[in-house]
């Protein structure tokens, strides 16, 4: 195995992701969310850095938990107004050759026919480098719109999603042969019926007999990213997983994260390295420590509590405006995000989170760490993250943009690069094939049980 971190870029089709407030920094250009060349030059900017895949986060809902309405999270700009992910895809593949694209969509809201054919059109116009992160949705607010009086419940929004995986690999692994597509101009003869398959599925949540729409793209099943953290969550990602995100805010909480996620992979028949395991993490790097430190004091200066708390609200289901900023957060039922409250309530026994520094750490990088410093103080304790928990890499999330994503290619990239913990060249074919340096196809042993 290569000694590289595995490096993602996380971000959202939104004016502010995770640090809630700093949109209002005198450089920050997040209001650029809305324009077609801010996300080409990024996509140019993450693959000149040789990032490997762009995360695009996404929720289909608004932040209303916190305060029990949607004033915060619309009057700070907190991942509301939201635009859909999809749509920048195309438009930064055609500036990029390399940098792959993982998309968030939720199983939750959308029939699973429709959206397997959007996947296989990404994967083909993007000549395979997509990716899908699988969530369940955590959002009520979401929920609603869709004519339902709530969300499912947790542990059964899994049983959905894994339905909703079974209907999709059955599209994109069986329908179409190999060999079904002939396009012969002398016969006029495009397909061979008898190599496209009806997948006839009938489950307890789908129905879905017909063929895929789409010809087999080049990666076929795009490459799986997934979050569960919760006991049902983790069993779902170690099933479908070949990337699993972590938002651990310490490394004693992530070393645990890891060791359970390498347990449950073992338990899904698979080995304890087949998955690419990156916690989130926010870097703030600039050419000296104090210059770094500067920087983030700066953001601080604008980042804001309250919208840091409307984001844990969503994130836990838990009100946050009703609890005392110096009452400590305890563990709690949560049908949102349970593994986001058990981060800060219990999973680290040195530490008492209160909300006042829930808030406070949260407002700038979300629930996951930050880093900040000089490129070699960042790539010190990037090293030392990995060296103590296990852990493959980072989803790095920008606190200014595109400042921050401009710092991390061009000051931390080389540092890492330097230490040969970053590739210098990106390794040639499909983004499963750069990620896993040899098969093209989905290998796990679901997808190898509905291809046989
Ligand atoms: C780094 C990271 C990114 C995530 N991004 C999204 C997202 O964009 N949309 C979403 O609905 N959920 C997102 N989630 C939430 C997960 O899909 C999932 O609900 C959560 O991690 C685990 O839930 P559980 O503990 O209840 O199993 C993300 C989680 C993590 C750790």
């Amino acid at each position: 195995m290569s000694n590289y971190i595995a490096l993602n870029a996380f971000s959202m089709n939104t004016l502010s992701h995770l640090s809630p407030g700093v949109w209002r920094h005198s450089r920050d250009e997040a209001r650029r969310y809305l324009d077609l060349d801010y996300w080409m030059q990024l996509a140019k900017t993450l693959e000149d850095g040789k990032i490997d895949a762009l995360f695009l986060a996404d929720v289909l809902g608004v932040y209303d938990v916190y305060g029990g309405n949607s004033d915060a999270a619309l009057s700070g700009g907190v991942q509301v107004p939201l635009n859909d992910p999809l749509a920048l895809i195309p438009a930064m593949a055609s500036v990029t050759e390399n940098l792959g694209f993982a998309m968030t969509a939720a199983v939750s809201y959308e029939h699973p026919f429709p959206f397997a054919r959007r996947m296989s059109t990404l994967d083909h116009l993007t000549k395979g480098r997509v990716g899908w992160n699988v969530v369940t949705g955590y959002l009520n607010s979401g929920a609603v719109n869709f004519g339902v009086s709530a969300q499912e419940a947790h542990d059964r929004r899994y049983d959905i999603a894994d339905e909703y995986l079974e209907v999709c690999y059955k599209l994109w692994e069986t329908s179409w042969q190999d060999d079904a597509v002939i396009a012969d101009k002398a016969t006029g003869v495009y397909a061979e019926p008898s190599k496209v398959h009806p997948i006839n599925h009938e489950g307890e949540f789908f129905k879905v007999p017909g063929i895929h729409l789409s010809e087999p793209s080049p990666q076929r099943t795009p490459v799986i990213y997934q979050a569960g953290a919760s006991k049902r969550g983790l069993e779902f990602s170690a099933k479908h997983g070949e990337g699993i995100f972590v938002a651990a805010p310490s490394r004693t909480v992530l070393t645990k994260q890891v060791a359970g996620i390498r347990q449950a992979l073992e338990d899904a028949g698979r080995e304890r390295s087949s998955a690419t395991i990156l916690n989130q993490q926010t870097v703030i790097v600039a050419e000296t420590d104090a210059e770094a430190q500067q920087m983030f004091e700066s953001y601080l200066e604008v980042a804001s509590p309250v919208g840091a708390l409307t984001l844990m609200s969503g994130w836990t289901g838990i009100d946050f405006s009703k609890l005392k900023l110096d009452s400590t957060f305890e563990d709690q039922e949560s049908n949102a995000i349970q593994s986001a409250v058990k981060a800060f309530s219990q999973a680290d026994p040195d530490k008492k989170w209160t909300i006042r520094e829930i808030a406070d750490y949260a407002r700038v990088g979300g629930d996951g760490p930050v880093i900040v410093g000089s490129p070699t103080t960042v790539a010190d304790q990037l090293e030392e993250w990995v060296e103590e928990t296990g852990v493959d890499g980072f989803n790095l999330a920008a606190a200014a943009v595109p400042e921050s994503w401009e710092q991390i290619t061009g000051l931390l990239v080389p540092e890492l690069q330097k230490r040969g913990r970053h590739k210098t060249e990106y390794s040639p074919g499909t983004l499963r094939e750069k990620l896993t340096g040899n098969t093209a196809r989905i290998n796990t042993p679901v997808t190898q049980n509905i291809r046989k």
